[in-house]
């Protein structure tokens, strides 16, 4: 599509409405033909050996030493993928392709919020990790020391990770926008040693500092002896002799070459804390062989990455699982090209994403579907500003993608050219589960298709049977190498999320999903107190103890709402102490409050005042009734409830805030 030529206005909405008719999307001839896989025996193969399967996709990787056996299955549910083996992450991602003689390709194209561009090649890279990596072990720092990260969207995050995975440290990477609490908790949960940080973080126009936040709580934790700083927005920042060191000034005094270690194939490669459903986020444990293996095979093949010639971009923060896997770890095993922007998706304008696909030739763009909404409502004519004839896959994660969604990003972004590969996965899986393979599988708007080969999916009910095509929860039968290993130091939580609910061998999923008749997994959304805001994970519970601690609260419960932009939207019901009402003025006070505990991605949406709570006769809040009063759904069954008069009151207050709405 070149620049200007996109349909717009009642023309858009014909042909989206056409598209949205039409039940599957084959893959185009010309694409399947240069698709890396295309011949739908591959399933089939995969499935008769899976442990086989991916031990083939291994081999693709750089070993030290090989493995004596590809699954260790002994011990369920912990597993072990390819016992006795030894590699290194980041050996593998820059070494090898520097030892190739591709040490000149870029890794990143790498573009500022201003406009500020840098091209960080593999060379460049594996110089800066092997001084950073010298720097942290001259700090003492080495295999099994946890390092946090808690950096902007810039090219040095992906040398910190790559440092502390060339010396067998696990990096605990904390996404920018959470708030320096957050932070602290994690650093706190995860006994960090060294931090890596930046002096302050722009964002949209603005300077935020992000040093001075954090050193208001390096001093309760004593754990961390070294925190390294990026100069990065050039701010002016106070260093404490012993501890702090400016990132430049480490890499400039310390040794060109750091030979990358030798590390077991199940050595602890990162934690990543996301939201399960206590207010204690979980930290979820990921290894470095099967890892690396899982994310690497599923870049290519669910991207059908060709490196040599194609521009690869997930527009995710590397702060989020997807960033550690689509920007960092896969693309980078398999030699590719990204690109890294640091800013909002409107910001300096709400085109700059179509603009960067064009200025670098981006081929695959990988995004999550709240982001998709928000470009169908800015609207048909910023994409066309700008030629995007280079891109020939689209991908989507994070949540269900709505049809029109999908058949907009089709027809506007992808000029009905552009396979789109939905893909469903967790933190806990560490890669792509369920997704088309975009040479093979024809796509439905809304369905991620079916299992990567080697991976068994199934949807059962309560008792755990098939559920057939009816509603019923996901589960994965199979390990699969990329599976989280553990929670950091909670082997029993881990165990009870996970592994208990249908035995030691299914992982429970967390999602409900139904199967249509010719197979294909239709995920809904999570069955436990995690809400999907625009992609990100949050527990209930965390939102509640936020609120909570505010001294004027005295009782909240946390829903999710359906929303039309970010998919879930938070609801909170509170209490005021004493006999408060609550006004708009408390309102935001409530909504910064969170925003200062967790981040402002976890302030409400909405906040319903409420004199009581619905609950059981033992206390217990019922969410559930709650999440049918603001859906305005018909009432479930009130009959446990200690006071049920608390309802109808609630009801009241929902509805006449509706009709203010409207008014
Ligand atoms: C949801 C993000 C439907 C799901 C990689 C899952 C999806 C949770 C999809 C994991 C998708 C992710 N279709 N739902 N394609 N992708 N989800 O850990 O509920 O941040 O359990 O990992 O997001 O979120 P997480």
């Amino acid at each position: 599509m070149k620049a200007g030529t996109a349909p717009s206005g009642e023309e858009l909405e014909k042909q989206i409405e056409q598209l949205l008719d039409q039940e599957r999307f084959d893959p185009p001839a010309k694409f399947a033909e240069n698709a890396l896989l295309n011949d739908p025996k591959v399933y089939e193969q995969a499935a008769e050996d899976p442990v086989k399967w991916w031990a083939g996709h291994a081999e693709d990787l750089h070993w030290f030493e090989d493995w004596d056996e590809v699954l260790d299955d002994s011990q369920a549910p912990f597993y072990k993928w390819f016992r006795g083996g030894k590699l290194n992450a980041s050996y593998n991602c820059l070494d090898r392709h520097v030892e190739a003689g591709i040490g000149d390709r870029v890794a990143f194209h790498w573009r500022g919020e201003e406009g500020e561009e840098r091209d960080v090649t593999y060379a460049g890279l594996h110089r800066d990790v092997q001084r950073l990596a010298n720097a942290l072990k001259d700090r003492g720092i080495g295999p099994g020391d946890v390092v946090g990260i808690y950096l902007p969207m810039i090219p040095e995050v992906v040398v910190a990770m790559l440092a502390c995975a060339r010396i067998g440290a696990p990096h605990n990477v904390v996404f920018g926008g959470f708030s320096p609490s957050s932070v602290k908790e994690r650093m706190e949960f995860s006994e960090a040693k060294a931090l890596i940080t930046a002096d302050a973080a722009r964002r949209k126009g603005k300077t935020a500092p992000v040093k001075p936040a954090v050193d208001d709580f390096l001093g309760e934790l004593p754990s961390i002896e070294t925190v390294v700083v990026v100069k990065n927005a050039g701010e002016d920042v106070a260093m404490t002799e012993g501890r702090d060191l400016w990132y430049h000034e480490a890499l400039e005094a310390a040794d060109a070459e750091c030979a990358a270690e030798p590390l077991d194939a199940e050595h602890p490669l990162y934690v990543l804390y996301t939201s399960g459903s206590t207010a204690k986020p979980k930290g979820i444990l990921h290894t470095t062989g099967g890892y690396l293996t899982g994310v690497a095979a599923t870049t290519r093949y669910v991207f059908d990455l060709k490196p040599e010639t194609d521009v690869f971009w997930c527009s995710a923060d590397v702060g989020w699982v997807t960033g550690h896997s689509y920007i960092v770890y896969g693309p980078l095993a398999c030699g590719a090209t990204s690109v890294m922007y640091e800013g909002a998706p409107d910001y300096p304008d709400k085109d700059i994403w179509w603009k960067l696909c064009d200025r670098y030739g981006v081929t695959i763009f990988y995004t999550a579907p709240t982001a998709i909404r928000s470009c169908m409502k800015w609207g048909a004519d910023y994409p066309a500003r700008h030629d995007l004839s280079t891109l020939r896959l689209l991908g989507t994660v994070g949540e269900p993608i709505n049809p029109k969604a999908w058949v907009w990003y089709h027809l506007v972004i992808g000029g009905r050219r552009c396979p789109v590969v939905d893909t469903w996965w967790q933190t806990e899986t560490g890669h792509i589960m369920i997704a088309p393979l975009p040479g093979i599988t024809a796509t439905k708007p809304g369905s991620a298709t079916t299992p990567f080969p080697g991976i068994e999916a199934e949807v059962v009910d309560e008792e755990g049977d098939d559920a057939g095509t009816a509603q019923g929860l996901l589960v994965l039968r199979k390990p699969w190498p990329g599976m989280l290993r553990n929670l950091y130091k909670d082997p029993d939580r881990f165990k009870e999320t996970y592994f208990s609910k249908f035995g030691p061998t299914t992982y429970f999923v967390g999602d409900a999903a139904r199967r249509d008749d010719d197979g294909y997994f239709w995920v809904i959304g999570r069955v436990d107190d995690v809400i999907n805001v625009s992609g990100h994970r949050l527990s209930t519970a965390e939102v509640e103890s936020a609120i909570v601690s505010h001294p004027k609260v005295a009782e909240a419960a946390v829903i999710g709402q359906t929303d039309e932009d970010s998919g879930q939207a938070i609801c909170a019901f509170v209490t005021l102490e004493g006999e408060r009402g609550g006004d708009d003025e408390m309102v935001a006070q409530l909504r910064e409050h969170v925003a200062k505990r967790i981040g402002k991605l976890a302030r409400p949406k909405r906040v319903v005042w409420a004199d009581d709570l619905p609950k059981t006769r033992s206390g217990k809040i019922m969410r559930r009734l709650l999440r049918d009063i603001a859906e305005g759904r018909e009432l479930g069954d009130v009959t446990t409830l200690r006071d049920p008069d608390v309802m109808s009151q609630l009801e009241e207050k929902v509805a006449a805030r509706r009709d203010e709405a409207d008014a």
